[in-house]
């Protein structure tokens, strides 16, 4: 794996690679990695050419300076990490590198969709995301952008950024990676103490409850029951969404056949989480 920390460096070994022919994936990170992350350099690698990693905790996506500092970083056992999945080159930018002095910056236009959940209560968030992924893409110029699907409303920020700046980059989401009991793997979970870390299954228990009882009609009980167990087990929820799993609009009255995915965002003492479940794709409607 060759270790990269400027953008010139970084351009000029990719250009070698894309004379010889080589396909681009692209994995971004903040580092603190775990398998879920791993899994996406898998992804990438099936595609045989050459897998790039970033790892770059981005000041301009923290809306909240005390979640930045607390942003855990494992760079040592990363690179090591990355290494043993074969990642080809791993790009590490320093702050200045990617924000220098004067760094204009862009606004995207993402309508809706940054408007709600995420970008609701996370404000600015959005737009940090597609200022650095924008960055990166430039940088990189890859063929494919492996991205979770843990961050649902990031891919759909993230695809939508790539059609206004028109990258020719192609997007894959790939399935969230739970841990044995089902919690979604995060950088953020690392934060949890041991009483928290069992908690913090209310989440996806929640999620499943919601899709085992789902059915046409009205929503609003369902996502009122959720939201209560959340708060009962001790968080303190931002929300609990039952939305169109294309356009992330709120749905109340439920068709049987318009395709849903169910969101949650909550903290538990300081920690914020996030997951979802695609509930319906709408296919068998
Ligand atoms: O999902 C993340 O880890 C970050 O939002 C990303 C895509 C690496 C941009 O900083």
């Amino acid at each position: 794996m060759i270790l990269v920390k400027t953008i010139e460096e970084l351009g000029k070994l990719l250009k070698n690679y894309r004379s010889a022919g080589e396909s681009i994936g692209f994995v971004p990170t903040m580092g603190a990695l775990h398998p879920g992350h791993i899994s996406l350099v898998s992804e990438s690698r099936k595609n045989e050419g050459v897998t790039v990693c970033s790892i770059f905790v981005n000041p301009t996506q923290f809306n909240n300076p005390a979640d930045f500092d607390k942003y855990p970083v494992t760079i040592e056992k990363d690179i090591n990490v990355l290494e043993q999945a074969g990642c080809t080159v791993l790009f590490v930018p320093a702050t200045a590198e990617m924000y220098p002095a004067n760094d204009p910056v862009l606004h995207y236009d993402l309508g809706f969709i940054e408007t709600i959940l995420e970008g609701k209560y996370r404000p600015g968030h959005f737009q940090g995301v597609c200022r650095i992924v924008d960055k990166l893409l430039n940088a990189v110029k890859p063929d494919t952008l492996f991205l979770g699907r843990k961050d649902y409303q990031q891919c759909m920020v993230i695809h939508k950024m790539i059609g206004l700046q028109a990258h020719q980059t192609q997007l894959q989401v790939c399935d969230t990676v739970r841990e044995a009991d089902g919690l979604a793997m995060s950088s953020r979970n690392m934060r949890l103490n041991k009483e928290d870390r069992q908690t913090a299954l209310h989440i996806i228990k929640i999620l499943r409850s919601i899709q085992s009882n789902l059915k046409p009609g009205d929503l609003s009980p369902l996502k009122k029951v959720a939201f209560q167990h959340l708060e009962e087990n001790g968080f303190k929820s931002d929300y609990v969404e039952i939305a169109d799993a294309v356009t992330l609009e709120p749905v109340t009255t439920w068709d049987g056949k318009q395709p849903l995915v169910a969101l949650a965002a909550a903290f538990l003492n300081e920690v914020r989480l996030i997951d979802n479940l695609v509930l319906t794709t709408g296919q068998n409607a």
